[in-house]
């Protein structure tokens, strides 16, 4: 039925973890739009063969794929940042103008009528007028059937992370026949991804074997306050109180907790965040070594391959790695969009991400 597999268009792609686990599903991902410098040149190292267009989607016109569209379009991803949304982000405002950025993707949807619209943010997004808006819109205007919205963890998809997520799946002529392929995948933990990780080198430097291995120099007082963590797991209150922020010493609620704290070998990783190379952002310490998580261990706790290339510096890379959906959990989730958009007798897809 197609050439090169069903056509993609990636929304708001970031450095690519969409593109990638669409890729290896199949997916012939065409186009991509997002604006971010550092994440546009990551995305272009990966996908060369993507016309990826560098600029705010306020300003990008949906004709600017038609040519690579000449049959219509399958698959529309739409990924908008979910900080507006998070509840990670204590600073959120209903005023937050990124969070008009979902209703961008509207011009696309009514230039390519997608067989598949599907999108994937934080599970608060789904209690929002805006995105009660959005889906009445789609079914309206275009009579999509428009799914639940789901409520998933990367973890029960085989990636080594807790990270909780909203997905929502509309079609058009198409039906999902099997629920989406996430739930059936064996934990992976932290240990079995970065285990078997040499100690790294603290600074990064021109000679480094692996580009994204090198530990964050932290100051002497943070050091100390390291050494006071138990291994695999602790937290800010872990430490005595004269190593204490004195920020945190008369909280008496359990904000910003985990900061500090160790992973752990034994189990999945906390959702990690833009800034997941930061002891003081999260339980980003590595779980027995007295530093935070490496990118590359980041990295691999996001399930990237270790051949994906990442431009820019630590902190435009930790935040790539960050803001990614995992391209394991999106591998899985693309089976599922896959076999809906084959022809019935033609529809045995491979549903192991182990093959
Ligand atoms: C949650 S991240 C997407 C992650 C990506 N799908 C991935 O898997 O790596 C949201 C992305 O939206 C991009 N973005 C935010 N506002 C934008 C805008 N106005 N125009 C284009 N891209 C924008 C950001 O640069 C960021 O890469």
């Amino acid at each position: 039925m197609y050439d090169n597999g069903p056509v993609a268009l990636d929304l708001f792609c970031g450095s690519g973890a969409v593109s990638l686990g669409l890729k290896q599903a199949g997916f012939n991902v065409v186009g991509a739009v997002d604006y971010e410098v550092g994440a546009c040149r990551t995305y272009r190292a990966n996908h060369p063969a993507v016309r990826l267009i560098e600029k705010d989607i306020k300003k990008v016109d949906p004709n600017e794929f038609s040519d690579l569209i000449p049959e219509g379009l399958d698959l529309l991803v739409i990924c908008a940042p979910c900080q507006p949304f998070s509840s990670q982000n204590r600073a959120k405002s209903s005023a937050d103008k990124r969070a008009g950025l979902l209703d961008e993707a509207k011009k696309f949807i009514t230039r390519y009528e997608p067989r598949i619209v599907f999108l994937e943010n934080v599970p608060g997004l789904a209690s929002t007028s805006i995105f009660g808006e959005f889906t009445e819109w789609l079914h309206r205007e275009f009579g999509y059937q428009v799914g639940e919205p789901m409520r998933i963890n990367a973890a029960d998809s085989g990636v080594p992370q807790r990270r909780m997520r909203m997905i929502l799946v509309a079609t058009k002529g198409v039906v999902l026949r099997d629920a989406l392929n996430i739930m059936l995948h064996p934990k992976v933990t932290v240990g079995d991804v970065i285990g078997d990780l040499p100690v790294p080198p603290i600074g990064r430097s021109e000679d480094l074997e692996d580009p994204l291995h090198f530990a964050r120099r932290h100051s002497a007082l943070n050091l100390e306050r390291l050494k006071h963590i138990p291994l695999n797991g602790g937290g800010r209150s872990s430490l005595p109180a004269r190593l204490r922020l004195a920020c945190h010493k008369n909280a008496k609620s359990s904000a910003f907790s985990d900061t500090y704290g160790r992973m752990s070998l034994a189990d999945v990783a906390p959702t990690l965040t833009t800034g997941c190379t930061d002891i003081t952002r999260g339980r980003f310490a590595h779980p027995v070594q007295n530093r935070a998580i490496t990118l590359r261990e980041a990295a691999r706790i996001q399930s990237f391959p270790d051949d994906y290339i990442f431009h820019g510096n630590a902190n435009q890379i930790a935040m790539q790695i960050g803001n990614a959906v995992p391209p394991r959990m999106m591998f899985n989730i693309a089976l599922s969009m896959m076999a809906a958009l084959q022809p019935l007798s033609n529809s045995s897809v491979a549903i192991d991400a182990e093959s």
